[in-house]
């Protein structure tokens, strides 16, 4: 399976519509940000669907949505080549909303102009609300003027027939748009960002009371749509082998399929020796002991620092881990006779920074990888039942189905472990005092009650040795930085603002007893610029 089969939205569609009937599709023309539409209609209460530009046509049938948001993206609607929205979009009889690149591309595919801008809008804007439509009832009123987000170099310069503005802005003059006979409607600026704080109620508004969508979409009816979905692609003989990788999402993968199918699901947990302290013998208890799922428990920690020894580049050392990944896993599932499917708790932002709309690959921040990218010459059918799901959504389903909750509120870890948190070369001895100095940590966060008002948490250790005075002695040893992040997705993150009376108290402990840090410090960038993960 290469990277550009792993389009979002790929699988749902193959899925027997029987669940929700009020669905919402997105197009998606390789905005960053378009899952976070998909986001904002569901906490309409909207079940929403995400498709690529070019496979829009042919899943409006199976979807059969009660309305069409047209995403933002990167292209130019004027050059040749670029993404256009389909017509039969248009034709649909449903509400159509497009969104920045989606009003243009709506605006080129009816009839109007769009054209270079010679002042291009970043950032914080000025949307003035010019004429009354039903996109805006109760959230904007006429002559009001609301912060938005714009992003664009592009603009509307002449409008197709039956459209009219109704909001400007400094460097927009089509900002809104609407042909409320046909229900079309088209925003230059992002609703779907919080930097528009009236984006989500518009959102909801057009949702809800243009589009109809009854609203009571919910965890509850996704559980149950998946779990019949999976029980039939599976049907009685089928066995499913499923990866676990002591995280929140391949846990909540494995009951939602554990409920759908029973002993017909065997769980494999590649311990590659990259964990947190205590995590492996958690897991282990959990789905052994606690939901008596067969699991098999591989301890390939040898065999995974074999592999990593000398190496320092992060991407190569992901690259690594994800290819060990699928060896030691395979070799396992050949194991399991007749496993003829494969479960993987992949998360959309798994999904969306490595792929982009196009199919192409989008810039490449980090590669990653869940529980293994998987090789085209793997035998096995996928089951991703998360692969639309938020995170925060995962946790929902995670307690739906009864997961503990310390274990649903665990924060993410990532794929290659801590080998994304040791800098440089990878050693067991390295391993070993960052397990203590994360333990220590996370031990202070969760006594002083912030684990929850955080996103993720952790040690890293750094490459580098300092000159510290320990009793009458001189000592030279590692540095070790303390992350912590909020964050509502992983896409963008900050800070979290701890007192330095609780730094100071974490610092101290971990110096005084993990032998080989001598050096403490606090990382206060936030995503962008810098990400989560140091690697
Ligand atoms: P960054 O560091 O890109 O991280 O800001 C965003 C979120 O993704 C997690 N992350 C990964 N997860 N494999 C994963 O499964 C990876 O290679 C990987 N790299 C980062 C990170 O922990 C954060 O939650």
């Amino acid at each position: 399976m290469t990277e550009a089969d792993q389009i979002p939205g790929e699988d749902p569609l193959d899925a027997a519509h029987d669940g929700p009937q009020d669905r919402v599709l997105i197009i998606d023309f390789g905005s960053q940000v378009t899952q976070l539409i998909a986001r904002r209609v569901r906490e309409a209460g909207v079940y929403s669907e995400i498709v690529p530009y070019d496979k829009a046509e042919a899943a409006l049938g199976p979807v059969r949505p009660r309305a069409i948001i047209l995403s933002g993206g990167p292209a130019s609607v004027h050059e040749s080549g670029t993404p256009q929205a389909p017509q039969a979009v248009f034709t649909a009889g449903v509400p159509v909303l497009g969104i920045c690149y989606g009003e243009q591309a709506m605006v080129a595919a009816l009839g109007g102009q769009v054209e270079p801008a010679h002042d291009r809008e970043f950032g914080r804007a000025e949307l003035q609300i010019i004429d009354e439509t039903p996109l805006f009832d109760g959230v904007f009123e006429e002559g009001e003027r609301a912060q938005v987000w714009m992003s664009h170099g592009d603009r509307v310069t002449k409008l197709p027939p039956g459209f009219r503005a109704v909001g400007i802005s400094t460097g927009a003059p089509f900002a809104a748009i609407a042909d409320d006979s046909r229900q079309l409607y088209g925003l230059q600026f992002h609703p779907e960002v919080v930097h528009t704080p009236k984006g989500a109620a518009l959102l909801a508004n057009f949702v809800r009371e243009i589009a109809g969508c009854s609203g009571d979409w919910s965890m509850a009816q996704f559980r149950e749509a998946e779990v019949a979905r999976i029980a039939a692609q599976v049907g009685d003989e089928g066995r499913v082998v499923c990866g676990l990788s002591g995280g929140v999402d391949s846990a909540v993968a494995a009951l939602l399929i554990h409920e759908a199918i029973g002993d017909q699901l065997t769980c494999i947990f590649v311990d590659h020796g990259l964990l947190r302290q205590g995590e492996a013998r958690e897991v282990v208890d959990l789905f052994r002991g606690h939901y008596n799922i067969p699991l098999v428990h591989v301890d390939a920690s040898e065999r995974f620092l074999r592999a990593l020894d000398g190496i320092s580049d992060p991407e190569a050392k992901r690259k690594i881990i994800g290819r060990l990944f699928v060896e030691v896993f395979e070799e396992e599932s050949e194991k399991l006779e007749d496993a003829e499917f494969l479960a993987q708790g992949t998360l959309y932002p798994d999904v969306i920074e490595s792929v982009s709309a196009t199919g192409g690959p989008s810039v490449t921040i980090k590669s990653h990888h869940n529980v293994g990218g998987l090789p085209e010459t793997m035998k096995l059918k996928l089951i991703e039942p998360l692969r639309m799901l938020f995170k925060d959504e995962v946790r929902e389903l995670g307690r739906e189905l009864g997961l503990p909750e310390a274990f649903v509120g665990r924060h993410p870890f990532p794929g290659p472990g801590l080998a994304i948190r040791i800098p440089g070369e990878i050693t067991e001895e390295k391993l070993a005092i960052l397990r203590k100095a994360d333990a220590i940590y996370l031990e202070e966060i969760r006594k002083a009650g912030l684990y929850d008002k955080i996103w993720q948490a952790f040690a890293v250790l750094l490459p580098v040795r300092t000159v510290g005075v320990m009793g009458d002695a001189r000592t030279y040893d590692y540095v070790c930085a303390l992350r912590a992040v909020t964050s509502t997705d992983g896409m963008t993150a900050d800070y979290y603002d701890f007192s330095h009376a609780f730094l100071g108290h974490a610092a101290r402990r971990i110096i005084n007893e993990v032998r080989g840090i001598n050096r403490v410090v606090y990382d206060i960038t936030s995503k962008p610029p810098g990400t989560i993960e140091w690697e």
